[in-house]
């Protein structure tokens, strides 16, 4: 049985990835921003109430993360899986971010936003777990990214905060795999598809079942040999 910790976890992708890992046995530490409005979440604990802990969790807040941390060290003394799901994309695909992403138009206080969220925030609960995925079974740190934040592919105009915060997480994917190789913990960015969630809108390409079986799959097999890379949702490489 894996013990996985999936932030972002009440909606879109975070869900589903919670959903089929208990299914599938695991122990999944779900967290989200108000655990009492979490209706599915709260359905899946009544179902899996030995292997499912639904815990608060604001990423940007980093008493939240240190509380989060005594909570699960409470109920487990490893991790071997962390996933940093939570991100924003302000307006959605289909809104392109508004005036935050419109050259002309672009706010710095929205842009540090999501900075914050999709970028330093991931790192800060990297660094309060680490403790935990260290005592970890073939410990995984996944940062999940996007195929936006390839400066390679980007071939056009952009709507500036989310590329660029995608991009700033995967080099701090670099960072983390190197300091966390010593310790055998592997550390990715994952793409996981063009998917119709909130986020990815009803014109995405993939479905949740379509894309979250083939992520899980990639996930399981990672070794200590993928440690740093920028992995696609069915295994291929992203290029940076
Ligand atoms: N869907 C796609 O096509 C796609 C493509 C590439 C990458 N991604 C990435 O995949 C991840 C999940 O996306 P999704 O499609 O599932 O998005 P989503 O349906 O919009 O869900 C986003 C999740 O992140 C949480 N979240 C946002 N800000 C947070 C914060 N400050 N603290 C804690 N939780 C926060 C949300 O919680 P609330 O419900 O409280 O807002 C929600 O649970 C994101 O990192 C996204 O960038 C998605």
């Amino acid at each position: 049985m894996q013990r996985i910790l999936i932030t972002g976890s009440n909606r879109g992708i975070g869900l589903e990835l919670t959903r089929r890992y208990l299914e599938r046995g695991e122990q999944v530490f779900a967290t989200c921003r108000q655990p009492q409005a979490a209706a599915d979440l709260n359905q899946l604990a009544a179902q899996y109430p030995d292997r499912l802990s639904i815990l608060a969790l604001e990423v940007t807040d980093e008493a939240a993360i240190a509380e989060c941390v005594r909570q699960v060290s409470a109920q487990t003394d490893a991790l071997d899986m962390l996933i940093n799901n939570a991100g924003i994309l302000p307006g959605g695909v289909a809104a392109r971010e508004a005036n935050i992403g419109t050259f002309g138009q672009l706010e710095a206080a929205a842009m540090l936003h999501v900075f914050e969220v999709n970028s330093v925030a991931p790192v800060m609960v990297a660094q309060a777990f680490a403790g935990l995925l260290r005592q970890g079974q073939q410990p995984r740190l996944i940062n999940v990214s996007s195929d936006a934040g390839s400066i390679t592919m980007r071939n056009k105009g952009c709507d500036y905060s989310y590329p660029a915060s995608k991009a700033a997480l995967n080099m701090l994917t670099r960072c983390l795999s190197g300091d966390l190789r010593g310790d055998d913990v592997s550390v990715v960015s994952m793409h996981p598809g063009f998917i119709k969630t909130d986020m990815g809108g009803p014109n995405a390409r993939l479905t949740l079942d379509e894309a979250i079986p083939e992520m899980m799959r990639v996930m399981d097999g990672l070794t200590l040999e993928d440690t740093g890379q920028f992995f696609n949702w069915d295994g291929k490489s992203v290029p940076w």
